[in-house]
């Protein structure tokens, strides 16, 4: 059994060799009662799943694919920041871990030298206006030889990076460490106002010129980092402010 060094979170741990998602499997667990900070761990998902309803390659050894259980007493709301604090959590592991310089791009991604190595799925169940639970899987590549040719100049790995393998547990143990370190802050004040310098420090896409896609339209302007409600505040030409909120958009740099 690994020793995990944080307080709560993924001290309940199950390793599965296989599973269909480790998102799903913890949504089974919290509908069993499982406890807050419940943690699952897979070496394959078969059916892992990224966002808008797109698929996570999760291929024997090649990643760290994880989900933890968590049972927050905020409102419904409050929850989309929890994403912000994973991809927080998982910049600090890895770069401590491996010495990568390692970079958040607005609002989850993790990139390294501008490839992506990280994703990060927040699922929610609520009921009424209160949340039941709330899932955050994240699916780092760590050890993954190779890409897809399609994916090669977007996407890379950890020992791709490195080159050489990287000690799984370690990140894993650092992520659970640092994200009790940021949700009990983010739980004060239920906003990113104590954490926002800290994420907009990491940030890849901060005071840059980038484009935002929108379905009213894409426009460009310089991005400077994110405001207490976790958007992104971008810079138009002419000098005006536009916050832009994650569930609309996607920002690309140019
Ligand atoms: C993205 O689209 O960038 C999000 C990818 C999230 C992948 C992780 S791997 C562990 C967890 N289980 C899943 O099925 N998805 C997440």
């Amino acid at each position: 059994r690994a020793v995990l060094t944080s307080h709560w979170l993924g001290q309940n741990v199950k390793f599965l060799e296989e599973i269909d998602s480790t998102n799903n499997e913890v949504r089974r667990m919290a509908e069993q009662g499982a406890p807050e900070g419940t943690l699952v761990v897979a070496e394959i998902q078969t059916a892992g799943k990224g966002r808008r309803g797109r698929r996570w390659d999760s291929p024997k050894g090649s990643g760290i694919w994880h989900s933890f259980l968590l049972r927050p007493e905020f409102a419904p709301e409050h929850a989309s920041m929890l994403t912000l604090l994973a991809a927080m959590a998982v910049r600090k592991s890895v770069s401590n871990v491996t010495g990568l310089e390692c970079l958040i791009k607005w609002p989850n991604d993790i990139v390294v030298n501008g490839k992506k190595i990280c994703g990060i799925l927040t699922e929610m169940s609520t009921e009424e206006d209160s949340i039941r639970y709330v899932v955050v899987g994240i699916g780092i590549n760590a050890n993954t030889p190779d890409f897809p040719e399609e994916i090669r100049a977007t996407a890379t790995s950890l020992a791709l990076e490195l080159g050489h393998p990287v000690h799984r547990a370690s990140i894993i143990n650092g992520v659970m460490c640092a994200f009790e370190e940021y949700y009990d802050i983010y739980r004060e004040t239920l906003d990113m106002s104590r954490l926002k310098e800290a994420y907009n420090q990491e940030l890849v896409n901060v005071e840059r010129a980038v484009k935002v896609l929108a379905p009213g339209g894409d426009y460009t302007g310089i991005s400077h980092g994110i405001n207490d409600a976790g958007e992104l505040i971008v810079e138009l030409a002419d000098g005006s402010l536009r916050e832009v909120n994650s569930g609309e958009v996607s920002v690309r740099g140019i």
